[in-house]
C-alpha cells in the first residue's frame, strides 16, 4: 500500500503533501555538541516521511504505519500530552512552535520511519523535524532549516526531558547528499565536508541491545561535564564551555578535578581534537588516518566517558580487528545502537559475516548490518499521490 492509501483508510481523506526528514550516523564528535564542541555527523536515507493534511480544526492527529499508536492533540492546550507513551515529540514540537509564536492549524499527519527506533541513528530527532516542517508549511510559516532543528531540540529538552544537544535535529534538518556536516555547536555555524570514501563505504552494526536507561545515563553525564566545567572556570574564569579547553589547559588544571570528572573532560577534550584531525584527514583524503581516529574515540567512549557497554565493545573490537576494516566506534548516545565502521567495499560482506558470528558467539543474539548512504536532511516530496 502506498502512504496516501494508508492515510486514506486512517483518516478518511486523502494526504494534501508529504516531507520528510532524515536519521543521521554520527562520524566523530561523541558527547561534545552540548560542551560547545565540533561534531561531524550525515544524514542518512533512513527517514521518517509524513503524509500531511489540513483538517480545518484545532487538533492534530497523528497515526504511525508500524504501530497501532494514535494521539490527537489540542492545538489550543499543546502543554497538555507529556505522558503520551507515543505522539509527545509531536504534542512537544507543537508546544515549542505555538510558545515562539508559529501559527498552528488543525490537521493530521501519518508518520512512516524507516530509521530503527533505538538504534541511536536518531529516529526521534528525524520525528520533531519532519513534524516541525510539516506544523511550519500547513500554517503557512517560514522557517530556515536551523530553525527547525532549535525548535526540535527543545521539545525534546522541555517537553520530554532528555538533556540532549543540537546535533541529531541539525543533522536531520540541514544533511546534504554525498557531505558530511560539520557543526560548530557554539555558534551553529555549518560547513559541508564532502564525503569521499574512495573504495570504502560505511557500515552501520546495530547492536540490538533493549533500550533502556539510556535517557537517565545521559543526563548523568551532562551532569558531570557542568561540573567539569565549573570547577575548570575557578582557575581559567574565561571559557564559556569545555571546548575551549586545551589538552595542556586540562593537564595545568587536573587537581581542581575528581578523577571522574577528570576523565570525562579529558574525553570531550580529546575528541574536540579528533573531530579537527578528522577532517583534515577527510580533505586531504587519508582514510587510514580517519579510520585510527575512529578506533581512539571509541576507545575514549569506552575508557573515559564510559558510555560503550558490552554490547558496542563487542561489535567494536570484532570490526576492529577485521582486515577489511579502517576504523570503527560507536555512534549516538552510546549504551545500545549502533556503531559505524569504515570498511572496504570489497570486503563488507566478510565484514559482516565476521563481526556478525563474534558478536553473536559474545552476545547470545544477532547484530543487524546496514550500508549507509547518505542523503539529504529535510526533503519536500511533493503533492501526496
Ligand atoms: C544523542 C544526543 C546528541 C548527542 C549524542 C552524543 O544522540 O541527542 O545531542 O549528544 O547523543 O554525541
Amino acid at each position: 500500500m502506498t502512504l496516501q492509501e494508508q492515510f486514506r483508510e486512517i483518516f478518511g481523506a486523502d494526504a494534501e503533501e508529504i516531507y520528510s526528514a532524515a536519521g543521521r550516523v554520527n562520524l566523530i564528535g561523541e558527547h561534545v555538541d552540548y560542551c560547545g564542541g565540533q561534531v561531524l555527523p550525515a544524514a542518512l536515507t533512513l527517514k521518517c516521511r509524513v503524509a500531511v493534511r489540513r483538517n480545518g480544526t484545532d487538533f492534530m492527529r497523528v497515526a504511525a504505519t508500524d504501530i497501532p499508536a494514535r494521539a490527537e492533540i489540542d492545538l489550543r492546550a499543546t502543554e497538555n500530552y507529556k505522558d503520551l507513551k507515543w505522539g509527545n515529540y509531536q504534542a512537544g514540537v507543537a508546544d515549542e512552535m505555538r510558545k515562539a509564536g508559529y501559527k498552528l492549524v488543525g490537521c493530521d499527519i501519518l508518520y512512516d520511519c524507516t530509521v530503527p527506533f533505538g538504534s541511536g541513528l536518531s529516529s526521534s530527532a528525524a520525528i520533531e523535524v519532519a513534524t516541525a516542517y510539516a506544523l511550519a508549511k500547513l500554517g503557512g510559516n517560514q522557517i530556515d532549516k536551523k530553525e527547525l532543528a532549535v525548535l526540535s531540540q527543545k521539545a525534546e529538552n522541555n517537553y520530554c526531558g532528555v538533556n540532549c544537544g543540537i546535533m541529531d535535529q541539525f543533522a536531520a534538518a540541514n544533511g546534504k547528499e554525498k557531505h558530511a556536516v560539520l557543526l560548530d555547536c557554539a555558534t551553529l555555524e555549518a560547513e559541508y565536508i564532502p564525503l569521499d570514501l574512495k573504495d570504502c563505504v560505511l557500515v552501520l552494526s546495530n547492536c540490538n541491545k533493549p533500550h533502556n536507561l539510556v535517557e537517565s545515563k545521559y543526563n548523568e553525564r551532562r551532569g558531570e561535564v557542568d561540573k567539569a566545567l565549573a570547577l575548570l572556570r575557578k582557575r581559567i574564569p574565561d571559557i564559556d564551555c569545555l571546548a575551549e579547553i586545551k589538552p595542556y589547559q586540562l593537564e595545568e588544571n587536573r587537581s581542581v578535578l575528581t578523577p571522574l570528572i577528570y576523565r570525562r573532560a579529558r574525553h570531550v577534550v580529546g575528541e574536540c581534537d579528533r573531530v579537527r584531525n578528522s577532517v583534515e584527514a577527510l580533505r586531504s583524503g587519508d582514510l587510514e588516518l580517519f579510520g585510527r581516529l575512529l578506533n581512539e574515540s571509541h576507545r575514549s567512549l569506552k575508557e573515559d566517558y564510559e558510555v560503550t557497554g558490552k554490547e558496542l565493545d563487542a561489535l567494536a573490537e570484532a570490526a576492529q580487528s577485521s582486515p577489511e576494516c579502517l576504523g570503527s566506534r560507536m555512534t549516538g548516545a552510546g549504551f545500545g545502537g549502533c556503531t559505524v565502521s569504515l570498511v572496504r567495499k570489497s570486503g563488507v560482506e566478510r565484514f559482516m559475516e565476521k563481526v556478525g558470528k563474534e558478536y553473536r558467539a559474545k552476545i547470545g543474539y544477532d547484530a543487524t548490518f546496514y550500508v549507509a548512504e547518505v542523503a539529504d536532511g529535510i526533503i519536500d516530496e511533493g503533492a501526496a499521490r
